[in-house]
């Protein structure tokens, strides 16, 4: 459904609409780079860009039925400020669309599928670049590769390559961006074969912060290519990439779940530990991920929390239950098990794409410590009985990804700078509306990360940028890598690329 102003804008019809808000008229040749013109109306943004944008693209403010959706959070506890948001139907838009900031010095921010969960964000006031139409997809069959439109994602390609025979590594949600997650990672349940979803990027097509558009791989702009694999949000706005894509050769994924009581909690850490080193020291590749959470579920006790944990296999039954015999042998309460294809296996995380002000700290560790792990659980009991109103909500996730593939790449070769480590793990819980348990929710989450920290004395703290939720206690080395000639090679990538610090909304290297 489109509004009157968005179909004049579609329509490509000269607008007349009068200027407003005060916005001074000024000649382009009186301004400075820094002058600012005060309110975004949609008025001014429509009669100024919309006619130098393609048909197709929208330009709406507040008042539009389009608007709820186009500015909607993943986590309600990010605000940016969106004045106006403009949708680019072609990937040469997005290139006017910075110049057009640039020129009149309105800040621009991408949004992809919202689910950005830093509080960073919330700095943001100006012009959102919504990617949703470019969400192109071109198999090149005889390269190997796909060409992927920067506004593709998880829930449309993941059935479109698996239809056309292939996969490829993208985030293991349906729900979230192909480049918001590849930018700074992307873990997923093929990473054991074939790395981060960002490993297999061989070209970039990007915006870069003054509206040039650029190709970067490995002979063009090489310095960039290594940015743009990790810290990328920093970067340039990416309108495609070129992505390695893999015959599918397998039909099914098999699934098997287990619910167990907690007086199995050593039993189930010490297991996870032998398991994640038991191919050849390293997590057996086809297991593309186990997610597991210490959470309370009523329909086991109303007091003690369980364990809740799922195993993915890429292959048949057999093979996934012989590796899955130490975890059969502990005795749950509940389990399910089935074979599906990989579309299907998908959408199982589908649950969580749901928004809600959520509170939240990650960490990410080499393995699990069995004594950490049960303090974990003794906090998570307690806060549960003196927050009723969080405990409904209230989860410690645990991550296990296959990780050879992204451990065959060498570390110092992208800005990614995690590769050692193998679990992410964070506390979350929704904060409901008026409860006041704002504070409460982020001293758990913080109190959770403090244990999972200390089980590993000999290492410093290190947070997955895209679980970043932008605390304090979250340094730039913890996000960005501890090496000083990371940061260092970041901060000079950014003077040259991006020397008025446009890219500074998400997780920012360089503040303010
Ligand atoms: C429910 C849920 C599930 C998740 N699952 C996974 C997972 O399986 N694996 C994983 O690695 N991470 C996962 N994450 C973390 C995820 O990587 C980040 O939340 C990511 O930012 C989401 O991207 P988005 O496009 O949905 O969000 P957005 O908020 O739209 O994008 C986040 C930021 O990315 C930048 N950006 C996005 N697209 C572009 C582009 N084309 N060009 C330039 N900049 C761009 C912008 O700075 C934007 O602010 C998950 C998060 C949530 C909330
Ligand atoms: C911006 O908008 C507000 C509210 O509409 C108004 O009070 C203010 O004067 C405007 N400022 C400028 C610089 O136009
Ligand atoms: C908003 O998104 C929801 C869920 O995807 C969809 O059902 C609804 O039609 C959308 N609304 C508009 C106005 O696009
Ligand atoms: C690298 O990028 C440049 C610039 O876009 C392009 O001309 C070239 O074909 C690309 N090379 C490869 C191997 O993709
Ligand atoms: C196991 O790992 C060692 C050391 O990394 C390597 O040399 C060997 O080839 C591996 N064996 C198999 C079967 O993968
Ligand atoms: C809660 O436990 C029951 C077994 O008592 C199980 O059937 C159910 O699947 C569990 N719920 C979740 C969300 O795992
Ligand atoms: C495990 O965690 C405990 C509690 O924080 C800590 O004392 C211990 O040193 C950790 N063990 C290892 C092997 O790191
Ligand atoms: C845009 O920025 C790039 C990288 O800093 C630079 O090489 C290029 O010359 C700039 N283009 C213009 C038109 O200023």
């Amino acid at each position: 459904m489109l509004s009157l102003r968005s179909f004049l804008v579609a329509s490509g019809l000269p607008l007349l609409l009068p200027l407003v808000t005060g916005s001074p008229v000024v000649p382009r040749y009186f301004q400075r780079s820094l002058f600012s013109r005060g309110n975004i109306s949609v008025n001014t943004v429509e009669a100024e860009l919309g006619a130098q944008l393609s048909s197709g693209s929208l330009i709406f403010g507040p008042d539009d039925p389009l608007w709820a959706n186009a500015t909607s959070r993943f986590d309600t506890l990010v605000r940016p400020d969106v004045q106006v948001v403009v949708e680019p139907a072609t990937e040469a838009d997005v290139s006017k669309i910075v110049t057009y900031c640039n020129e009149n010095s309105f800040e621009f921010l991408v949004r992809n599928r919202g689910h950005g969960i830093t509080t960073s964000l919330s700095a943001f006031s100006g012009i959102q670049i919504n990617m949703e139409q470019l969400n192109g997809v071109d198999i090149n069959a005889d390269e190997g590769t796909a060409v992927l439109q920067g506004g593709t994602f998880a829930r449309d390609l993941v059935p479109q390559l698996w239809d056309a025979g292939y996969v490829t590594t993208t985030g293991a949600s349906p729900c979230v961006g192909i480049l918001g997650p590849a930018l700074g990672g992307g873990y997923g349940r093929y990473s054991g074969l074939y790395g981060l979803a960002l490993d297999d990027i061989l070209h970039y097509n990007v915006v870069l912060a003054n509206g040039t558009a650029i190709g970067v791989n490995e002979t063009s702009h090489p310095d960039l290519l290594w940015a743009l694999k990790g810290a990328g949000h920093n970067f340039a706005i990416v309108t495609s990439v070129v992505k390695q894509i893999y015959p599918k050769e397998i039909d099914t994924w098999h699934y098997h779940s287990y619910v167990w009581t907690q007086d199995k909690l050593e039993t189930v850490f010490e297991a996870l530990n032998v398991f994640h080193k038991s191919d050849n020291g390293t997590t057996p590749p086809k297991m593309g991920v186990n997610y597991g959470s210490i959470i309370m579920n009523t329909s086991v006790s109303t007091t003690e929390a369980v364990l809740e944990w799922s195993f993915y296999y890429a292959g048949p039954a057999d093979e996934a239950e012989e590796i899955l015999e130490p975890f059969n042998a502990i005795g749950a309460v509940a389990e399910d098990v089935f074979d599906a294809s990989y579309p299907e296996v998908s959408t199982l995380t589908d649950g969580n794409c749901q928004g809600a002000p959520i509170a939240l700290a990650s960490v990410l560790t080499v393995e699990y410590n069995v004594t950490a792990e049960r303090e974990l659980y003794d906090l998570y009991v307690a806060n549960v009985a003196q927050y009723p109103e969080l405990a409904a909500t209230a989860y410690a996730w645990h991550e296990g990804y296959a990780t050879a593939g992204y451990q065959a790449v060498p570390s110092d070769s992208t800005a990614f700078p995690h590769r050692e480590e193998n679990h992410i793990m964070f506390f979350a819980t929704v904060v409901p509306d008026g409860s006041g348990l704002l504070d409460a929710a982020n001293a758990w989450a913080k109190d959770s990360r403090d244990i999972w920290n200390a089980g590993q004395p000999d290492r410093l703290p290190a947070v997955y940028v895209n679980y970043a939720a932008g605390h304090d206690y979250e340094t730039l080395e913890s996000i960005y890598g501890y090496e000083s000639w990371r940061l260092d090679r970041l901060r000079c990538l950014k003077a040259d690329y991006d020397p008025q610090n446009r890219f500074r909304f998400y997780n920012p290297i360089v503040q303010g």
